[in-house]
């Protein structure tokens, strides 16, 4: 298995309203699986805990009670054994770059820290064809792109150590439509060329459905279904259910 996240609990301090050590319950439980090479989609409203779970698997935090397993060992075990093999995509592309690096470097960013020295260059464009940005923009600056080809150049960093394990968090949720899209053409063309296990954490059930294999509903606190995107009209959970008819009226 790939990952294996089990029976996770995970709750914040309540900010504000003074004395109460009031706590908000953010994950109660969450308990799944992803294999290898599987493209899974995470979807659940605002606020349900999809990025608190991938904090959690990044090991960015820590859960409260349960565990996360990658390929069999604690997450913290497993990212000192596996450096630069997890990598994450996240919605907030103009934070995600490094406004004094050039382009090249942000894309080389994690093959530099990793130890690669030689050939980073060759790599750098290699990686801006791969995302369909042209060669001429790897001596520009961050503020210099438009949000499609910026959120396209933290692509090409995420996937420049190749992980094994890509997990993208609302990455085409800050772009407009027709570059969401193109994006999402991208990722598609990730999960068909590179052999990766692929998170997809999305409010957009459609865009879910376009590329992942396999979809799991957050909702309070938990993964209240799982089931093959092949099958998505057959879901019985009624938040799933209701879900998937707000969806289908633009599918026909
Ligand atoms: N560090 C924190 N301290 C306090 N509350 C937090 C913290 N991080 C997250 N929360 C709260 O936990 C809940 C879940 O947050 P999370 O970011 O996981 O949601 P999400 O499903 O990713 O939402 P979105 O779709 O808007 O990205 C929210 O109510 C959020 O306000
Ligand atoms: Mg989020």
């Amino acid at each position: 298995m790939m990952l294996e996240v089990r029976e996770v609990y995970r709750s914040y301090k309540k900010t504000g309203n003074g004395f109460r050590r009031e706590r908000l319950n953010v994950l109660n439980g969450v308990s799944f699986s992803i294999r290898a090479g599987e493209c899974v989609g995470l979807v659940g409203e605002s606020g349900s805990g999809k990025s608190t779970i991938s904090r959690l698997i990044l090991g960015l935090e820590k859960a409260d009670k349960g565990s996360i397993f990658i390929e069999g060992k604690r997450v913290s075990e497993w990212i000192k054994e596996n450096k630069g093999q997890m990598s994450v995509v996240f919605q907030d592309y103009t934070s995600s770059a490094n406004p004094r690096y050039k382009i090249s470097d942000v894309i080389g960013e994690l093959l530099k820290a990793f130890g690669e020295n030689e050939g980073i260059h060759g790599k750098v464009e290699h990686l801006l064809e791969k995302v369909g940005l042209p060669l001429s923009i790897a001596n520009r600056y961050p503020h210099e792109l438009s949000g499609g080809q910026l959120q396209r150049v933290c692509i090409a960093r995420a996937i420049s150590m190749h992980p094994r394990l890509l997990i993208l968090d609302e990455a085409i949720s800050s772009l407009d439509v027709s570059i969401q899209a193109q994006i999402m053409d991208l990722f598609y063309k990730i999960k068909k060329e590179m052999n990766m296990t692929i998170l997809f954490i999305a409010h957009d059930l459609q865009a879910v459905a376009h590329l992942c294999d396999k979809v799991m509903f957050l909702h309070n606190g938990q993964i209240v279904e799982q089931i093959a995107t092949s099958n998505l009209t057959d879901v019985q959970n009624e938040y799933a259910r209701r879900l998937l008819y707000s969806v289908i009226p633009f599918n026909v």
